[in-house]
């Protein structure tokens, strides 16, 4: 008797696995939580993982205060495993992981290598750039893993014709690299707004329309949804597992969280609680309609709502410094990213549909 309610069990148990499955996470919502304080917190620093470029080498660049270093990402419904990263080699033997987008995506392709670099510290690997594909290649040689980067700022294409720099909405050429990865972690947004000499385009086209400039949340939601159909009628999902980062929120205006005149410089402690005064991003909401009409599985990382919690994690002064000054954009490394990847950890360790 007591052997067949543990097949029901069983049984049950595969069923609900399969349902929560389905809808990413599910049940196991780990993007919902808040930040505890935990002064054993250690990930990585410029002793264990060397590759942290200036721009998010905070503590290198003189950032005084290390409290940032010491939150631990809680998810409200259930435990996020840490991350073991002789299991993501193990997993990935043989494989490749590419992070497609703009420096956000970067910020994360350096933590993912310091996570796993740091864990094994005498492991041989080699980095490549290929200049005219904008690819570089981190190569764990003894595991044969690849933590490759393509960066591809919107996605879609930007392409010199003889009117100047065309911003190709429906296009995307790009996606001939995309195809060798065995799991992709795509991302766009912040140089969507870009004006001025920072915009690296002249005209956007959208089928036979050129245009010098048109609503630019509206010229995200078009992109992306060219992104969408590329998913659909490219990636097999046997072989390739697709995820996109979340928006990445800034923290320039205090008065989103309640301090007038601040901005990400000086803060030393994330919002404790689970929610954001100054709400969510609107692209946020953009995107996830997107994804909502795509038939192939992507799944969402959605980071969006922990990190805007996290005024406290961006190098503000101690980043790239200099004329630019101010980075309330990026995050400091160790910091922030490697949250996201053990989130992504957590959802590649869940059984599979
Ligand atoms: C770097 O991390 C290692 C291992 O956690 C630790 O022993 C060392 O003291 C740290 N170094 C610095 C400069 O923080
Ligand atoms: C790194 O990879 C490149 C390209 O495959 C190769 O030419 C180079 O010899 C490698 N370097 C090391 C140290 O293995
Ligand atoms: C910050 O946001 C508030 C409310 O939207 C706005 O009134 C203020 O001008 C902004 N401050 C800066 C420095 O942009
Ligand atoms: C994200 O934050 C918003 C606003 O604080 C909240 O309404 C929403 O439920 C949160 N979403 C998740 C997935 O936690």
């Amino acid at each position: 008797m007591a052997s067949r309610w543990k097949g029901v069990t069983a049984l049950l148990f595969v069923i609900h696995i399969h349902l929560s499955n389905a809808k990413g996470g599910g049940s196991c919502d780990f993007f919902s939580g808040n930040w505890a304080y935990d002064a054993s917190y250690a990930t990585y620093n410029q002793t264990t993982c060397p590759f942290v470029q200036k721009e998010f080498n905070c503590q290198r660049n003189g950032r005084p205060d290390l409290n940032y270093l010491k939150y631990r990402w809680q998810p409200r419904a259930c435990p996020l495993q840490r991350f073991n990263a002789k299991d993501f080699l193990q997993r990935f033997k043989g494989k490749s992981i590419m992070f497609v987008g703009d420096s956000l995506s970067r910020n994360q392709w350096q933590s993912l290598k310091c996570l796993l670099y740091s864990s094994v510290p005498n492991a041989r690997v080699n980095e490549t750039y290929l200049g005219q594909e904008d690819v570089t290649t981190f190569t764990f040689l003894d595991y044969g893993v690849k933590i490759m980067l393509h960066r591809s700022v919107y996605l879609v294409d930007v392409v010199w014709e003889k009117i100047g720099k065309v911003l190709k909405l429906d296009s995307i050429q790009g996606g001939k690299l995309w195809m060798e990865a065995d799991m992709l972690i795509f991302n766009t947004w912040h140089w969507w707004n870009r004006r001025g000499p920072t915009q690296p385009w002249d005209y956007i086209q959208i089928g036979n329309q050129v245009l010098k400039d048109m609503d630019r949340m509206k010229a995200f939601e078009i992109a992306l949804t060219t992104w969408a159909r590329w998913v659909d009628s490219n990636i097999d999902p046997t072989k390739t597992r697709v995820f996109f980062q979340g928006i990445s929120p800034s923290h320039y205006n205090g008065t989103d969280w309640g301090e007038l005149r601040a901005t990400c410089l000086g803060q030393e402690q994330p919002l404790l609680g689970s929610t954001y005064p100054g709400g969510l991003p609107a692209a946020l909401a953009v995107l996830k309609q997107v994804l909502s009409n795509i038939e192939k599985p992507v799944t969402l990382l959605d980071i969006t709502n922990l990190s805007i919690l996290r005024k406290d994690g961006h190098p503000s002064i101690y980043g790239l410094g200099g004329v630019a000054g101010m980075d309330c954009s990026h995050w400091c490394l160790a910091g922030v990213p490697d949250t996201w990847n053990q989130i992504l950890y957590n959802l590649i360790t869940l059984p599979q549909h």
